[in-house]
């Protein structure tokens, strides 16, 4: 899915937009740069005039809150994090090619990307409205964007826990790699939830609304929502799904990709891994022959908490097919599963089973 001109300054989209970076451009450095972080839409990127926008915040508060974006930036102290934000559906292609995954989008490895977030803290946001009743037990978010479900429009939306919600890392951000949020990635405003699915952080963000239950919106009733493999769409009640929240530990190839050809001597091999963002990857360990050998691989950057870590091996090869594997463990001792069976599930999320791919070398 290579991205296209999606940075182009007019309001209006012709397509869905979904693209990811080249691969060759993929984690190459720390910070994503804009044009090259992935964009994921559940729909066309919403209409609306700048100076009219409110973000309303509702529910179990003390004060209901409509806030224009100067307000925002006005009356809540700024706040900067670097953090990478992961879609469900990253690695979903090598889950399709174990079993079938129907009306999803076969996501490679460029699902991923870290930029310097900048905006108020939602916490803030909170504290201000103030939060009215003991029942208060989750956050949940509207966007401005409307997906048709069951022959109704349904803003994209989703919710998160009170104490996450609190938590210093969450952001209602405006700012992007020190430019104002681009539209593609939610101008004026979204959440952003370090740690979580993409799908948590909410773009275009238009409601808050402080409530004793989850969200019943769409997005978190029936998408993202975790099952076991052996549940399919013919056997699913979606009332018994679990609602993704954190990521896990996983770890991916970037380069070489599958399939390059090599010349036999050093081979570097580089590539990112992840945690739930509150630990740390601590080891990365990489194998150039199917698993039998391992080696650890070095850290480009010293390790931070809500933030990938881009890592590095050197092989010495010889002529042949070299199958590649990597494997990585966070601070609390959390690590991946070796296959894709374990984790397969019917809407091919989270996919953190060894990454494997296959090299020939001449
Ligand atoms: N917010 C709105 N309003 N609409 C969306 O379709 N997609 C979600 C999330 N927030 C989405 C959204 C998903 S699934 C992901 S992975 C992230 O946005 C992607 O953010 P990005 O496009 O800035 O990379």
């Amino acid at each position: 899915m290579p991205l296209s001109d999606k940075h182009t300054e007019t309001k209006t989209y012709d397509d869905i937009l979904n693209a990811g970076p080249p691969l060759n451009q993929l984690a190459k450095e720390f910070v994503t740069p804009n044009k090259l972080f992935f964009v994921r839409n559940h729909t066309w990127i919403p209409h609306f005039q700048l100076e009219s926008y409110r973000l309303r915040v509702h529910g179990l508060v003390t004060r209901e809150l409509s806030l224009s974006l100067d307000e925002i930036k006005r009356d809540f102290e700024r706040h900067a994090l670097t953090a990478t934000l992961q879609c469900a559906g990253n690695r979903r292609e090598e889950m399709v090619s174990y079993k079938p995954i129907d009306d999803q989008l076969a996501w490679g490895i460029e699902a991923i990307g870290t930029a310097e977030w900048a905006g108020a803290r939602l916490g803030d946001v909170l504290c201000a409205a103030g939060i009215s009743s003991e029942e208060a037990a989750h956050v949940a978010f509207l966007g401005l964007d409307e997906i048709l479900h069951d022959h109704a429009n349904e803003a994209y939306g989703g919710s998160i826990a009170l104490d996450k919600a609190l938590a210093c890392e969450v952001l209602l951000a405006y700012e992007m790699n020190g430019e104002d949020l681009p539209l593609a990635h939610g101008c004026p405003l979204r959440v952003v939830v370090p740690g979580y699915i993409g799908a948590r952080s909410v773009k275009w963000l238009s409601e808050i609304c402080v409530q004793a239950e989850q969200s019943d919106n769409h997005f978190q009733q029936v998408g993202y929502k975790l099952f076991p493999p052996h549940i399919t769409l013919d056997n699913v009640d979606y009332a018994d799904g679990m609602p993704l929240t954190k990521l896990p530990v996983n770890s991916v190839i970037v380069r070489p990709q599958a399939g390059s050809q090599l010349q036999a001597g050093k081979v570097v091999v580089e590539g990112y891994a992840m945690s739930d963002g509150e630990h740390e990857i601590t080891w990365v360990s990489v194998s150039a022959d199917g698993g039998e050998t391992w080696q650890r691989a070095d850290f480009t950057h010293e390790p931070r908490l809500w933030s990938w870590q881009l890592w590095r091996a050197e092989f010495e090869l010889p002529p042949g097919e070299h199958e590649m594997v990597v494997r990585a463990w966070d601070s609390a001792a959390n690590s991946q599963p070796e296959t894709i069976a374990s984790v397969w599930n019917f809407k091919g999320y989270v996919n953190n089973a060894w990454h494997r791919l296959r090299v020939v070398v001449a």
